[in-house]
């Protein structure tokens, strides 16, 4: 897939809290090129001498409509923080698309559900209502640590029915997501998730269990975010080191030595 170095325009950027902006972005000239569900930018953060090397950040929604790209952004460090304090109508580059994308289930009306745990639901977003525009009928699992870090709730909503797991009890179920009770439904034909490793590790085991086909969407640290630079390796059963950046970051979990 071709990728692209283009200028964006800072529209909005929402502050869901001081850790976390939703930051809507259009193209300075031309129309967005298409994107799939589950790909990520390079970002080179803007007013930041510091941060040289470009930050990854998932597409968390392309509004083809709009002309407008969406990103979920938590504060990590001095890039994503100068990222979430940039004001409307500052410039962006970004490179992009970039990575692999989730693939549809080989089923028609296949029963699926999207497992997101804090920031990590941010390619879910763009991927669910792709499912929903392609005929199938997608659930969401959203986790966070509290109902303050339980994010973009309403705009899954408009998606498909969400459930919602909090560790500390102050919105759905109390308690790991990997004990919500949705995920003892062993019907479900395929999960999608993305998350804290810890996380998806623990989806990927009651998937193994349950024989449900998963994929994962790692966020593994990067770099060049091309391939080039081989700090964002994986290992996998069929083929050895993989570059996350490249070949992932989405994987079905059979790939992976988990
Ligand atoms: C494919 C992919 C998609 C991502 N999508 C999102 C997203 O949608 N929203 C979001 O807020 N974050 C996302 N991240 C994580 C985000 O890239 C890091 O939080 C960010 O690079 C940290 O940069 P910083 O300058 O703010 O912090 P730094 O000061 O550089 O580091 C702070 C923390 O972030 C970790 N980190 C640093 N660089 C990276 C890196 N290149 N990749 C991953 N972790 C890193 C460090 O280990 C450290 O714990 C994604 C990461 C990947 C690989
Ligand atoms: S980030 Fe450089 S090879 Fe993946």
């Amino acid at each position: 897939m071709k990728k692209y170095l283009i200028d964006f325009k800072i529209d909005d950027n929402i502050q869901l809290s001081s850790n976390y902006s939703l930051i809507k972005l259009s193209p300075c000239s031309g129309l967005l090129p298409e994107v799939e569900g589950g790909q990520f930018a390079q970002i080179e953060i803007p007013n930041s001498k510091e941060t040289f090397l470009r930050r990854p950040i998932s597409i968390c929604f392309f509004d083809k409509k709009n002309n407008q790209l969406w990103l979920l952004v938590r504060k990590a460090g001095k890039g994503t923080e100068s990222l979430i304090n940039s004001i409307s109508n500052t410039i962006v580059n970004m490179m992009l698309p970039l990575g692999n994308g989730f693939s549809y289930p080989t089923k028609p009306n296949a029963k699926v559900l999207l497992i997101g745990g804090g920031v990590g639901v941010a390619p879910l977003l763009y991927w669910g209502a792709l499912l929903k525009a392609h005929g199938y009928d997608p659930l969401f699992l959203l986790a966070a640590k509290s109902e303050n870090d339980l994010l973009l709730k309403d705009y899954f909503e408009e998606i498909g029915n969400v459930y919602v797991s909090t560790d500390d009890g102050s919105a759905g179920e109390k308690g790991l997501v990997i004990y919500n009770t949705i995920l003892k439904d062993k019907t479900f034909d395929k999960y999608y998730c993305c998350g804290p490793m810890p996380m998806m590790k623990g989806i990927a085991k009651i998937a193994h269990t349950n024989s449900i086909d998963c994929e994962v969407s790692l966020e593994n640290v990067m770099a060049c975010g091309v391939g080039a630079c081989l700090c964002c390796v994986e290992d996998t059963v069929d083929d050895g080191n993989v570059c996350v950046c490249k070949e992932g970051p989405v994987f079905n979990i059979n790939r992976l030595k988990w």
